[in-house]
């Protein structure tokens, strides 16, 4: 009897515990699926990665095929809403990948391909400004690419409009936005050697078409143009940024005053377009990319110099005083090889924490040591972490050198991954763009071979910030990527 009741308890303990068990599969089910709103598709493989922003984790999902190779990233925030959205973008590209090679084989050795990326163009607390972008290589050297962004609220999931922070169709806000942005398309267009007429302007610029826009920072509102979208298919994407100072006057509403810095009216400056000094290079007639490295010189920087000297690349270096001098000979092999030599402060401290005199010092202090290796002054640096502040700039324009910042955002530090660093860079690539990369990550340097042949296959030039923007191209401020 005593050993029945036991066997009976014990079949009790086993149904409870089957049953704990389905409810919690069913609740990871259920949680996953809110996840990951995008279904796996049969013959892919994918894994998590933490990206560098708190509150998104990353998709990386791979396919292939017998004729093709797909990469693609996928954003996961916490918003559900959010990331269908954005999942349901990148699934339609998707679908125009494999629409355009069905049935059809490669001309060469190489398969077709597709690698999609996004980047975080800005977020804070309440709001994420993001764009997805796409690369094709479906044909023998001619790459379609796709382009597209919103900005999200991310308290409520939803997207916030040119409507909501400039009022509706019908508004003075709106009339004018839309003055000023063809303005400026007219304007990049005419820079880049598109041929583009008012006709073409006004039918792009139109209130059906631009519903969605990015706010890289509180001072700017920006338009992105994928390829082909401005003129034909062989024309590169466009970006055009309109200053919000020149439209404050309209941005009054709630949301508006919670993206931007909205000045008291009267004391907004007027804007102006950089005069931009380009080098030997023709950046307007060639498709110029800036590769730079920060954090060195270490170990692995000679193999990367190696490489670049292979594939005739150019590139910048943000040094590290105190690295600098433990690696003399790269230093000078940096200079020799035409790469362009940048300061990364003397340590690495964090600039805006600093008094004037000692970010004086990180900055002096280190162009000292290579000026001593070189015989050159550096007039460009790179504040460590990205991290400007008004004391900065100050700092900059005393010692009349120019900050570089990004268009491109590798996170390389954060992944140590040679694939994912070659697919951010790869399908992020535009003509102007500049790229952040660490050379003191082997996974990086491992990471460049693939990037340069990838590229130059494109028509992209490889340039020193030198070459793309000449010897010093804005005391006291900062550059973040060449018109
Ligand atoms: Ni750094």
């Amino acid at each position: 009897m005593v050993r029945r009741k036991s066997q009976r308890i014990s079949l009790f303990f086993t149904t409870i515990s089957l049953a704990v068990g389905l409810i919690v599969t069913a609740c990871f089910l259920v949680l996953g699926k809110e996840q990951v709103p995008v279904t796996q598709k049969s013959n892919e493989k994918y894994y998590w990665q933490d990206s560098k922003y708190n509150d998104i984790r990353t998709r990386v999902a791979k396919q292939s095929g017998s004729t093709y190779q797909s990469f693609v990233e996928y954003p996961v925030t916490k918003s559900p809403e959010v990331n269908q959205r954005i999942a349901d973008t990148i699934d339609e590209f998707d679908r125009t990948f494999h629409a355009e090679i069905e049935g059809r084989l490669p001309a060469g050795k190489e398969p077709f391909m597709q690698n999609t990326s996004y980047q975080v163009i800005r977020m804070t607390d309440d709001f994420l400004s993001i764009e997805v972008v796409t690369s094709r290589n479906t044909e023998d050297a001619l790459v379609h690419s796709g382009t597209a962004y919103w900005t999200f609220n991310l308290e409520t999931g939803s997207e916030v409009t040119l409507a909501d922070i400039f009022g509706d169709e019908q508004s003075d806000g709106q009339a004018r936005l839309f003055i000023y942005l063809k303005r400026e398309l007219a304007r990049q267009a005419k820079l880049k050697g598109i041929p583009l007429d008012a006709d073409k302007v006004a039918n792009l610029v139109t209130q059906e078409h631009m519903k969605s826009f990015l706010a890289p920072d509180a001072d700017t509102l920006r338009f992105d143009f994928g390829q082909g979208v401005v003129a034909s298919e062989s024309d590169d994407p466009l970006t055009v940024t309109l200053s919000i100072s020149n439209l404050q006057l309209f941005l009054q509403s709630e949301t508006a005053r919670r993206l931007f810095t909205i000045m008291p009216i009267g004391d907004a400056p007027e804007w102006k377009a950089p005069e931009v000094n380009r080098g030997n290079v023709d950046c307007a007639r060639v498709k110029c990319i800036a590769l730079t490295f920060d954090d060195g010189p270490g170990v692995f920087t000679n193999k990367l110099l190696d490489t670049l000297q292979q594939y005739k690349a150019h590139a910048s270096f943000f040094l590290i005083g105190k690295n600098a001098i433990s690696y003399k000979d790269v230093v000078k092999r940096m200079q020799n090889d035409g790469h362009t030599i940048g300061n990364h402060s003397w340590d690495h401290k964090s600039l805006p924490l600093l008094t004037p005199a000692a970010i004086d010092a990180e900055l002096s202090q280190t162009n000292t040591e290579i000026t001593k290796i070189t015989g050159i002054v550096p007039s460009y640096m790179r504040p460590p972490g990205g991290a400007l502040a008004p004391n900065v700039y100050a700092a900059l324009q005393r010692q009349n050198m120019t900050a570089v910042m990004w268009s491109v955002d590798t996170r390389d530090w954060a992944d140590r991954n040679s694939d994912i660093v070659y697919n951010r860079v790869v399908s992020g690539a535009k003509p102007g763009a500049i790229i952040i990369l660490h050379d003191i990550h082997k996974t990086s340097v491992d990471a460049v071979p693939r990037i340069l042949k990838a590229l130059q296959r494109q028509g992209y030039a490889f340039v020193s910030i030198d070459e793309l923007f000449g010897p010093n191209a804005a005391p006291g401020k900062a550059v973040s990527h060449a018109s």
